[in-house]
């Protein structure tokens, strides 16, 4: 990863794009420790249009107890993985780079969304999941690193912290907001040269032009799209209607909304046709591991784009 190229203009515009008036701007608690400028990184995104039918608790509504303690070092675990789940990391990304405002946002799968759905069926791997599993489904795919073992310390704090933030809400019921939204299927088939468009307009000048982020300190402030530091193949991600619908409501950063459903199957195409760490499914074959794992359209895996085969993974 590169050092940050552009600090000065990043954060302004950064702070043009964020929701400010809005108390829950958490300066505290973003992974950058050493700037004594507010962090991107963690900071409020807009919220899209559509609005959310739930609201959280606030932040500092957390109970003075031996639960508040645990619902507290989940939240620190979510913001920064790194330091407080580090035995369980592979790359350096966060939880809330993907699942904004620590987990609180709408449309950017809210922990509030997704703790009343468990346990639940996942056609991923043919069983019944429990929260639990789901989480360290994340950490294995998303964070590339290992899952904590069952009733681990560090499991208990952030089911913690997604029970906390989902009082009051309905049991079972998928409420407005969660997970990442479906975008309709796009008029034209994505296509790399047009992703490759959009990125460079509209996400390069966080991301890097080479899609590698960037960071301050050793704290990643600009999280990377591809590469041995992003996510892996086995990651939620990689999948373009997840992606697709990801970027369409939270990116550009503060300005979720503004690319048309074109533009973020295009982006999301060019930036998932892009290698990244191996499948840690993977069996020896990479068309053993498309047939047995990536059988759908939504994934690249496996597939030639742009001249290259997909799915050969990245040396750390
Ligand atoms: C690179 C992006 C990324 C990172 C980093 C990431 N996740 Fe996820 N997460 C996803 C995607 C994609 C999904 C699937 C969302 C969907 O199905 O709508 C998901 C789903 C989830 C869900 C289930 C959501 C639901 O509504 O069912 C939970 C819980 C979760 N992640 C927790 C975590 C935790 C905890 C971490 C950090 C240890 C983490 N995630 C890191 C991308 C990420
Ligand atoms: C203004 C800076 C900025 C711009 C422009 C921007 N992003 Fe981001 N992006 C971020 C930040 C910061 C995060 C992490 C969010 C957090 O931690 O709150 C992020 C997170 C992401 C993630 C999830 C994390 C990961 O590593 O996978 C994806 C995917 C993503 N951006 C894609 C894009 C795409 C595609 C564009 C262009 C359409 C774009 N971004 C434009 C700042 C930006």
């Amino acid at each position: 990863m590169t050092t940050l190229r552009y600090p000065v203009l990043g954060l302004a515009l950064l702070l043009a794009g964020c929701g400010h008036g809005n108390g829950q701007h958490e300066h505290d608690a973003a992974p950058v420790a050493a700037a004594s400028t507010p962090a991107p990184a963690g900071t409020v995104a807009k919220a899209p249009a559509s609005p959310a039918a739930f609201v959280p608790p606030a932040d500092d509504a957390v109970p003075d107890s031996d639960f508040g303690k645990q619902v507290a070092l989940g939240r620190k675990i979510f913001l920064d993985p790194d330091k407080y789940a580090a035995a369980y990391g592979g790359n350096h990304l966060s939880c809330a780079n993907c699942h904004l405002d620590a987990g609180r946002l709408a449309h950017a799968a809210p922990l509030w969304g997704a703790w009343p759905m468990y346990p639940a069926y996942r056609g991923k791997n043919h069983r019944v999941n429990t929260f639990a599993e789901r989480l360290q489904g994340c950490f294995r795919f998303s964070m590339n690193g290992k899952a904590p073992p069952a009733g681990d310390p560090v499991l208990v704090a952030l089911e913690s912290y997604a029970y906390w933030m989902s009082q009051g809400a309905p049991v079972g019921k998928a409420l407005p907001g969660r997970g990442y939204p479906k975008l309709p299927k796009p008029a034209l088939a994505p296509d790399y040269a047009r992703g490759e468009t959009v990125f460079k307009r509209d996400c390069a000048f966080c991301h890097g032009n080479d899609g590698q982020g960037q960071q301050v300190a050793g704290h990643v402030v600009f999280p990377p799209l591809w590469g041995p530091q992003s996510f892996n193949w086995g990651a939620g991600m990689h999948q373009l209607n997840n992606a697709a619908g990801f970027i369409k409501a939270n990116m550009p950063l503060g300005r979720g909304g503004m690319l048309t459903d074109q533009d973020a199957w295009d982006v999301a195409y060019f930036m998932d046709a892009h290698e990244r760490p191996q499948d840690p499914r993977f069996t020896g074959s990479i068309q053993a591991t498309r047939a047995k794992y990536h059988n759908t359209p939504q994934s690249l895996y496996g597939t030639v784009v742009n001249g290259k085969l997909l799915g050969q993974g990245t040396a750390h």
